[in-house]
């Protein structure tokens, strides 16, 4: 017989992107009625948030927004992050260092072009015991026959090569979308862990071709890729964890001549989180994936037993619009992920 209630500890959400202005007050105040109590927080900000005095006010103005939410900040890897820099951040309890390949999505374009380069930097974040988050593609290259749909399997070589010369450094592959990637985190030792989103728990190459609201980087792939992240989940891998990358864009931006990249989830994590789970039978790795491996891996202590959320089985239909004002004082509208469906799944 199916369970008709769920009580777990509000998800961690080691993925998510905050942005700032307007959108950043739209969007933040929604995590903990989306049962997100942990949101690590992306730096791609106009302009990135590339210092520590920049990730602390960043951080007071989203705890300002979401009292009683857990945020660790991270810092934008880029040429202006140096080993001193890094030693700053750490103390000041800044958690990690994200790293984009230039140009391959949202606010990439100050992103890095050669790993080697920032050797220095990667060895002051393992002597901090800092985390790095990769962005795992390269950018495209038709020259070379690299495009979306094998730009993250052609990154794999980057993650073995900064595992192998420091091995001791957290690295995180973020939103890994193949099943290449799962396989060679699978092999790689403890030091390395992946996020997964909601999103690509669902949705394969056809649900995002021609339909801009479902695009995102990295794109989701093929059948035979979603069935591996699944499959990994199930298996109740103790390296991989929830991170959403729920990345809120208005709905102009979405629909317009070219689709602004990113899913947005941010709304409706946990009900989501157990619909998708329940799916493909792996409900019972919710807490799992979603309260425990994360936290186990970047060595934060367990959520208290106050921070639960209960989920009840309940059809809930998920909004077709969230309106909110834009800095220009524009009305503009975010389209959920999945929205105008139904869930099996509630909050309480
Ligand atoms: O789809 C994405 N959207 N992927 C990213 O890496 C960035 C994100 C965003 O910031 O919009
Ligand atoms: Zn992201």
């Amino acid at each position: 017989m199916s369970v008709s209630t769920l009580s777990v500890p509000l998800a961690d959400d080691f993925h998510t992107h905050l942005r700032q202005g307007a959108l950043m007050r739209a969007v933040t105040p929604l995590l903990k009625p989306s049962g997100v109590g942990l949101a690590y927080v992306m730096p791609n900000l106009k302009p990135p948030i590339s210092n520590t005095e920049q990730a602390l006010a960043y951080k007071a103005e989203l705890e300002a927004l979401a009292p009683g939410v857990e945020f660790m900040m991270t810092l934008y890897l880029g040429p202006e992050l140096t080993p001193d820099e890094i030693h700053k951040a750490a103390k000041a309890g800044v958690a990690g260092v994200k790293s984009y390949p230039r140009g391959v999505t949202t606010n990439s374009d100050s992103g890095i072009e050669s790993y080697t380069t920032y050797y220095p930097v990667f060895k002051a974040m393992e002597e901090n015991n800092m985390v790095l988050n990769l962005h795992g593609e390269i950018p495209s290259d038709p020259n070379n026959d690299v495009c979306v749909m094998n730009a993250e399997e052609r990154f794999l070589t980057h993650l073995k090569e900064l595992h192998r010369d420091f091995p001791k450094l957290k690295i995180v592959l973020e939103h890994a979308t193949t099943k290449a990637a799962v396989e060679v985190v699978e092999s790689l030792g403890e030091t390395v862990g992946c996020t997964i989103t909601l999103h690509h728990l669902t949705l394969v190459v056809d649900d995002w071709a021609g339909q801009c609201h479902h695009f995102c980087k990295p794109v989701a792939k093929f059948p035979h890729d979603r069935e591996a992240l699944r499959r990994v989940i199930k298996s109740g891998h103790p390296r991989f964890f929830l991170g959403t990358d729920s990345a809120p864009h208005p709905r102009h931006l979405k629909e317009g001549p070219s689709a602004a990249a990113g899913v947005f989830t941010g709304p409706h994590v946990l009900p989501y989180l157990a619909h998708i789970l329940e799916s493909f039978g792996a409900l019972d790795q919710l807490r799992h994936f979603a309260c425990e491996n994360g936290r186990r891996f970047y060595g934060v202590a367990q959520a208290s037993s106050e921070s639960v959320a209960v989920l009840v089985r309940e059809p809930f239909t998920i909004a077709k619009e969230i309106h909110f004002t834009d800095d220009e004082g524009q009305e503009r509208a975010l389209v959920p992920f999945m929205a105008g469906k139904t869930l099996n799944w509630r909050l309480q």
